[in-house]
């Protein structure tokens, strides 16, 4: 089975071709568009996509050395994300899915971040903790088997790629900041700047305004924070802060529960400092660590291939399928009772 899938949800654009577990291309284009905005300006991620699809989808099909008419399934990510973005993927698709007489498989984003644990390694022991961080979620879940999802906590306010991304914007730094921050911190001192670290209770949620605010009032008493050596020392206190929050919560999610499997996935789980902590719990609690390698860590399509892989070997129909910009991950339990 031979599926082409894309992504567009926000601003990457991406194309894979996967022919069972096997990646055989995966070609991403980041929107430079954005960069002097300081964050992601809805309209011009939906004209980009526009220009960029057709040659990202060309160029994975050339780097697999296939052609359209050898796949037997068409994907795109529908949602959640931005409407703009999501229906350029959505509609060139589901149009070729139309036209090669294929299945087209609609894919949740989340769903696709949260099983690209599995790419590129043998398919997870379960039940599965999954640490979902991104720029839009900070999810804990228990992955019991595929759709059936127990949303264990989630952000009360920013996501963790959000806070990094607003203490980036405050210190100058150029849009997504989690990845130049997570560098910028290697040369800082952690222990330099106090800083809080919220919800330290029996709770599973998690947030990260009282973090960023508390950054926001620092940069604003002096301006020696925004150059080295203080910035650096700021940045690696603010990462100290922001990734042990997580992992406290991680840490507290295996108390009582019969976990197979640690894993993170999404944008911020390519982070030094969050890798190395979740390895170490892993240890503690006797488990395996999965987390993507970091070229899947960020949007891809190659995950949402892997996602609609799993639909189609279980025969799911797409019929009825359209755009969610919203759309809780919640939603896709197949198993009742469970408390998302
Ligand atoms: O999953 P993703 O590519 O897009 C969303 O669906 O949001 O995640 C992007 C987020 C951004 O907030 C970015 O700053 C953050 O992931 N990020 C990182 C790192 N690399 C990317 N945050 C912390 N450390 C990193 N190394
Ligand atoms: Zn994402």
């Amino acid at each position: 089975m031979r599926i082409l899938a894309v992504e567009s949800s926000c601003d990457e654009n991406s194309a894979a071709i996967l022919e069972g577990r096997e990646i055989r291309s995966l070609v991403t284009v980041t929107q430079s568009v954005h960069q002097s905005w300081g964050g992601v300006v809805p309209e011009l991620a939906g004209r980009s996509h526009l220009e960029l699809q057709d040659d990202v989808v060309l160029r994975a099909l050339s780097a697999a050395n296939l052609d359209l008419s050898d796949m037997d399934a068409v994907a795109a990510t529908c949602g959640p994300g931005l409407v703009g973005s999501l229906l350029v993927g959505y509609h060139y698709a589901s149009g070729l899915a139309l036209a090669l007489n294929t299945p087209f498989v609609a894919v949740h984003h989340m769903e696709a971040h949260l099983w690209s644990v599995e790419l590129e390694r043998e398919p997870a022991n379960l039940p599965m903790l999954v640490l979902l961080v991104s720029g839009g979620h900070t999810l804990l879940i228990l992955v019991r088997d595929f759709r059936d999802y127990e949303i264990l906590g989630q952000t009360r306010d920013d996501a963790l790629g959000e806070a990094y991304d607003k203490v980036g914007k405050l210190l100058g730094l150029s849009f997504p900041a989690g990845a130049e921050m997570d560098a910028l911190a290697q040369q800082g001192n952690s222990n330099a700047v106090a800083l809080p670290i919220a919800m330290r209770d029996k709770s599973l949620d998690f947030s990260y305004s009282g973090l960023k605010t508390a950054v926001s009032n620092l940069v604003n008493t002096s301006s020696e924070y925004f150059s080295a050596p203080l910035r650096n020392d700021l940045i690696a206190s603010f990462q100290r802060a922001a990734i042990q929050s997580a992992l406290e919560k991680v840490r507290l999610a295996f108390v009582g529960r019969h976990i197979r499997t640690l894993a993170a996935a999404g944008g911020v789980a390519a982070n030094s400092e969050l890798r190395s902590g979740l390895q170490n719990i892993a240890e503690e609690f006797g488990v395996p660590l999965a987390v993507p390698p970091m070229k899947y860590c960020a949007d891809n399509a190659a995950m949402v291939g892997y996602v609609a892989a799993k639909h189609l070997s279980r025969g799911h129909g797409m019929a009825d399928s359209k755009v969610r910009p919203r759309w809780p991950l919640s939603e896709l339990n197949t198993v009742s009772n469970r408390n998302c």
